[in-house]
């Protein structure tokens, strides 16, 4: 059984990972009504990845003996400035999540609940691919540019990473 103050938290990552899946999918089908086919794959992808993540707590949580909480969210937003905002979002996003995670691993020390410490590494590892991973995109988005044929060519590369990373 796992301590309170960490099923909390555990509960609490949960909600964040469920949170993020919509949030990309939300982001996914506004890139879809505005033509943007790679970078709508390329986030419908991810957010099938964070319900990963998400099970992959509940699983953790469950084999411990606790309960994992499936908890409501907010609606994400569903209007976007430009593909540079959804990028921006996201980045924004992840490092969030990092910030969450890191808060986690310490408090599993404090509390020296050692498995759960062990456990929480793949997300350690995993939080910095994907900071690496939106940065990389919003750097492309430096580099091409939204202008004329800009979008274009960068929807291609963000389809580019579809296979790739996922
Ligand atoms: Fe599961 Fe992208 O954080």
């Amino acid at each position: 059984m796992l301590k309170e103050k960490i099923l909390k938290n555990l509960n609490e990552q949960i909600t964040a990972e469920h949170y993020a899946s919509n949030l990309y999918l939300s982001m996914s089908s506004w890139c879809t009504a505005k033509g943007l086919d790679g970078a709508a794959r390329f986030l419908n992808l991810h957010s099938r990845e964070e319900l990963e993540h998400m099970h992959r707590l509940i699983n953790y949580v469950n084999e411990t003996g606790s309960q994992a909480i499936i908890d409501a969210i907010p609606a994400p937003p569903n209007s976007f400035k430009d593909i540079r905002d959804i990028f921006e979002q996201t980045f924004k996003h992840e490092v969030h999540i990092t910030n969450m995670i890191n808060k986690l691993v310490e408090l599993t020390l404090a509390e020296k609940d050692f498995s759960s410490f062990n456990f929480l590494q793949w997300y350690v590892a995993e939080q910095h691919e994907e900071e690496a991973l939106f940065k990389g995109i919003l750097d492309k988005i430096e580099v091409i540019g939204l202008d004329g044929r800009g979008l274009y060519m960068l929807d291609q590369e963000i389809a580019k990473l579809c296979n790739t990373k996922q």
